[in-house]
């Protein structure tokens, strides 16, 4: 059984297509990032495969569990840390958990147990009875987690869980989730993170404008849709490198082109600086970045 089951999904809002015939599966025990820039869809996938709202048409299973037909059911086997935080503000940290636990049906004393292992974990303890409305946009972020952990969770789905944390939050977060996976949990992560997407992930999805336009490991997609290296050359003084071809793309000082024929355009380059009497400060073939190619299968509209 696939952790999720995704089939021609769709969901339209006042005629625009959020989420257009979208198929996928996530594998058990896998941490699959879902990529895409703003607006591209993956809120309203999140919130369709957690049961917030429905999608106009298509199939999506949690666990096997339905989610539009069997929404409690499949609720049950679920986490969520939505994009934007859902703890009651005017409740303590504590109280918060406490209800998210009996929504789960989870015995108190059993509910307490957990709530104090996962506010420790987070480093929230010590806060536990101070009011959500009090928290710092981290430690909500933290209690966020806990919260969609308290029910032990087969599948966690994480929105943008380190968007606008501090380094030590961020990398507790991406901790936690490595523990997941150790524990054959299955994590379904948003984030606008390359670095984050790539260290973590398994397998990574882009959504764009609502259509998924690709599913692969992170490793495959810089090879495979890479397909080319990029070249990264500086010189000494400011140029019109129209004059080059190759249709360079400027990065702070440099020119970066991408290209299957590296040896080529170095040769080029080469030519090109003595031709006009310049000094080539600096020159390297990379092989592409997640980053690189995400900005290649959407057009560059991330922000
Ligand atoms: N409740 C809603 N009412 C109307 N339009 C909506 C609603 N929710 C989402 N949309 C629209 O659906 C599209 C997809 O939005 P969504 O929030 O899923 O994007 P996203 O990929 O999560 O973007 P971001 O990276 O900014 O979080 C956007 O055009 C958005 O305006
Ligand atoms: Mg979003």
């Amino acid at each position: 059984m696939e952790a999720i089951e995704v089939k021609v999904m769709s969901k339209s809002f006042n005629g625009i297509k959020a989420v257009d015939c979208v198929s996928f599966n996530v594998h058990r025990g896998e941490i699959f990032g879902f990529l895409g820039p703003n607006g591209a869809g993956k809120t309203t996938t999140v919130r369709i495969l957690t049961g917030v709202i429905k999608p106009d048409a298509g199939e999506a299973r949690v666990m096997g569990c339905d989610i539009v037909k069997d929404t409690q059911k499949a609720k049950e086997v679920l986490g969520v840390v939505p994009e934007t935080a859902n703890a009651y503000p005017d409740l303590k940290a504590w109280q918060n958990m406490m209800l998210i636990a009996s929504l789960y049906g989870i015995p108190r004393r059993e509910a307490e147990l957990r709530a104090a292992t996962l506010l420790k974990e987070f480093g929230i303890y010590e806060r536990r009875s101070s009011k959500v409305k009090g928290f710092s946009k981290g430690m909500k972020q933290r209690l966020m987690l806990c919260m969609a952990m308290i029910s032990d969770p087969e599948v966690l789905f994480l929105d943008e869980p380190t968007s606008g944390l501090d380094i030590q939050s961020a990398r507790l977060i991406r901790q936690k989730i490595k523990e997941l996976k150790e524990e054959r949990k299955t994590v379904f992560l948003t984030s606008h993170n390359m670095q984050e997407v790539n260290v973590l992930c398994d397998r990574v999805g882009i959504i764009n404008k609502g259509k998924m336009v690709i599913i692969d490991s992170p490793e495959n997609l810089r090879t495979r849709i890479g397909g080319s290296l990029a070249v990264e050359v500086k010189f000494d003084k400011a140029v019109d490198m129209s004059m080059l071809g190759f249709n360079p793309e400027r990065v702070g000082d440099n020119y970066k082109i991408y290209t299957t024929e590296p040896h080529e355009v170095i040769c080029s380059i080469v030519g090109f600086a003595t031709l006009n009497g310049l000094k080539i400060m600096g020159l390297n073939v990379q092989s592409p970045s997640l980053e690189d190619i995400f900005v290649k299968l959407t057009g560059g509209s991330n922000d």
